[in-house]
């Protein structure tokens, strides 16, 4: 049986797992990111993996990296909400465990996991969307993962939805992930309780003050009611579903999936996203609508892709 490890870096955890070749998790593991230092990701990595690698006999390691990979897999050319530039982060790691390595988009990695093993099982054309820290995009077609040229395709989160809108950590503005990410979740519900604080109560009072306030209060204020993040989380799936409608445009994939931290409050948007996207989608009426749904391994989507794409390299 052939077992490989699967690492997932976020913008504040690593997650890792040894995984077998029907994606089930043996063992897995999670670390704080030290996301300001390269050299202190790698490291963390690294050992990430050899505590998994002295306790199963694995073969290769895929990492799932928030970033612009090249097409060699090997270095992470840019990270728009991370400190990578140009970093070799497969020679880096490589050299520590001593183990064959990949680097993959975190997002394709997620797609792939999703696809092989959750929600996009039985589906040939599937598009995921992650939405965390930033909005990620894999494009499944025809059973392959899509990468384009140079390694980089599938980057939706950078596609402009604002002209001039809001400064985004690639250098542009106006981007969609901008608005349709934990970030935005976050910054919409900011605003509207600094525009009308009697429509945020429970907010203000979980986050201590507006200063405070976290990604996970908005879910609990949406919860408990407060008109603010009821708002932020109908903006959020507005904007996602707006997103689908273009890629569904260019793709037509047969279904969608979305996954990252803020799906787990999927409930609270995910109905806005079908209608919305249901309303917006171009040449309503003559076509199927693809189908909607919310990952099915969660956070292990990204670990048990990334060790697939390493079995399989
Ligand atoms: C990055 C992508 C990444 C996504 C989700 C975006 O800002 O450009 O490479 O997949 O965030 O982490
Ligand atoms: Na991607
Ligand atoms: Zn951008």
């Amino acid at each position: 049986m052939a077992l490989t490890i699967g690492v997932d870096v976020g913008g504040t955890k690593i997650a890792s797992g040894v995984v077998d070749e029907e994606g089930r998790i043996l063992e897995s593991g999670v670390r704080n990111s030290p996301a300001t230092s390269p050299e202190k990701i790698a490291v963390t990595i690294a050992e990430a993996v050899q505590e998994l690698a002295a306790r199963h006999d694995v073969e290769a390691v895929g990492i799932g990296a928030a970033g612009f990979i090249d097409e060699t897999r090997s270095v992470v050319r840019f990270a728009p909400n991370l400190a990578w530039r140009e970093e070799p982060l497969r020679e880096k790691v490589a050299d520590l465990v001593g183990l064959p390595v990949v680097v993959e988009n975190d997002a394709n990695a997620m797609a792939w996991g999703e696809y092989r093993f959750g929600a996009g099982r039985g589906e040939s054309h599937v598009v995921c969307v992650t939405v965390g820290t930033g909005i990620g995009a894999g494009i499944v077609l025809d059973g392959a993962l899509y990468r384009g040229r140079w390694g980089m395709g599938a980057e939706f989160g950078h596609m402009q939805a604002v002209p001039g809108g809001r400064p985004c950590g690639c250098g542009n503005r106006g981007c969609w992930e901008r608005y349709a990410s934990g970030s935005a979740l976050l910054m919409d519900a900011v605003e509207y309780a600094e525009a009308d604080p009697s429509t945020a109560p429970h907010l203000l009072r979980l986050g201590g003050s507006i200063e405070g306030v976290r990604g996970e209060h908005v879910t609990e204020a949406a919860r408990l009611g407060d008109r603010a993040s009821l708002a932020a989380f109908a903006s959020l799936g507005g904007w996602i579903a707006q997103g689908l409608a273009d890629m569904a445009a260019v793709l037509d994939p047969g279904r969608f999936i979305i996954g990252g931290g803020v799906s787990r409050a999927a409930d609270l948007f995910v109905d806005t996203v079908r209608a919305e996207f249901a309303a917006r989608l171009t040449g309503r009426g003559h076509r199927p609508l693809a189908d909607i749904r919310v990952a099915e391994l969660g956070a292990a989507a990204g670990v048990a892709g990334a060790a697939d794409l390493a079995r399989i390299r």
